[in-house]
């Protein structure tokens, strides 16, 4: 199923993952992507099942206090699949393993428990290191009360979103990695080797059709935008290339009433001919899209 050019675009196998240190990105990447794809059919790949939920917690979900700034937390409903460096912990690097172990208390991290994970920091000879919590041990953090805390409007599907822009195959034409050259001014910064412990695929891309994407929330961070643009991207950039990718909302709309495709392009095409002044609405997407959660990936991941 897969060519060697294929395996390049989503893979890079090159890279001597147990000798690098994850970083606050790649750990953050880890622990909202969950289980990613092996090579084994349990893989739940195609649909994006599976996933864990990433929250922004502004208030601790166990005492109520107020966290500030707020922090994100991962949270693994019983029977969600862990992360694959909560699985594999060598793929954190040496260091981040070892406090992992000893103040994350991940070794403790069970599939059929459920798990709540946090990112905090130590001080290692006078550096900062990023590693991970069981926040459901150390602080009590249950997968409930998290997600009650947290509510609808700061939870992000990112681990689903990801998956859906493999899927969708949107690596065809856009990448995940910022080049060493003058490609940063536009694009942003590279990423670092420990931004990509134990991700795969990593989905970075090896062919440039279009915008690296790696920073893209950075320079436009509009919901509005991604949702006219992710439905017809005619309607902000006349002559795009970019295929439409309506088929992202599903059935039905937010209220649970369905979306009328073939309506919409016969308004649009009116709008196109200049017969209207403006082109139909995008409708508001479904809680449980594929829509949302592409969108949430972009916005939370992609910063
Ligand atoms: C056929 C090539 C192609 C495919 C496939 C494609 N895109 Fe694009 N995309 C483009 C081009 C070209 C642009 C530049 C703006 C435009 O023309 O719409 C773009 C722009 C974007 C932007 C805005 C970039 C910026 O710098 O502001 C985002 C976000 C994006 N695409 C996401 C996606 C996602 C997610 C997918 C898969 C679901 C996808 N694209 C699939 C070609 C593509």
């Amino acid at each position: 199923m897969f060519g060697l050019s294929m395996s390049i675009t989503l893979f890079f196998p090159s890279f001597d993952f147990i000798s690098a240190e994850s970083t606050w990105v790649g750990l953050d990447k880890a622990l909202s992507n969950g289980r990613t794809m092996g090579w084994s059919f349990e893989d739940p790949l195609v649909r994006g099942d599976g996933k864990p939920l990433t929250v922004i917690l502004d208030k601790d979900p166990k005492t109520g206090e107020t966290i500030d700034p707020p922090v994100r937390a991962y949270v693994y409903k019983p029977g969600t699949p862990l992360a694959s460096p909560i699985n594999h912990p060598n793929n954190l690097g040496p260091t981040v393993k070892s406090l992992g172990f000893s103040k994350g208390k991940i070794d403790q991290a069970s599939k059929e428990a459920g798990a709540v994970f946090t990112i905090s920091y130590a001080d290692v000879n006078g550096e900062e290191w990023a590693y991970p919590e069981l926040a459901s041990v150390t602080r009590g953090w249950t997968v409930e009360a998290t997600l009650a805390t947290a509510g609808d409007e700061n939870t992000r599907y990112v681990g689903k979103g990801k998956q859906v822009y493999t899927t969708e195959q949107c690596w065809w034409c856009h990448t995940l990695l910022p080049e060493h050259t003058q490609d940063w001014q536009v694009f942003g910064w590279p990423p670092y080797q420990g931004d990509m412990n134990g991700e795969m695929p990593t989905a970075f891309g090896s062919d440039r059709k279009a915008p690296d994407l790696l920073h893209v929330a950075s320079r436009n961070s509009s919901r509005e935008w991604m949702m006219m643009h992710f439905f017809n991207p005619r309607l902000v950039q006349p002559n795009s290339i970019m295929p439409r990718f309506d088929y992202l909302w599903g059935k039905v709309d937010v209220n649970g009433n369905p979306i009328d495709y073939a309506k919409w392009r016969k308004e649009y095409e009116a709008y196109r001919k200049g017969e209207v002044a403006y082109p139909p609405e995008v409708p508001e997407y479904a809680r449980d899209s594929e829509i949302r959660a592409l969108i949430d990936w972009i916005l939370t991941s992609l910063k």
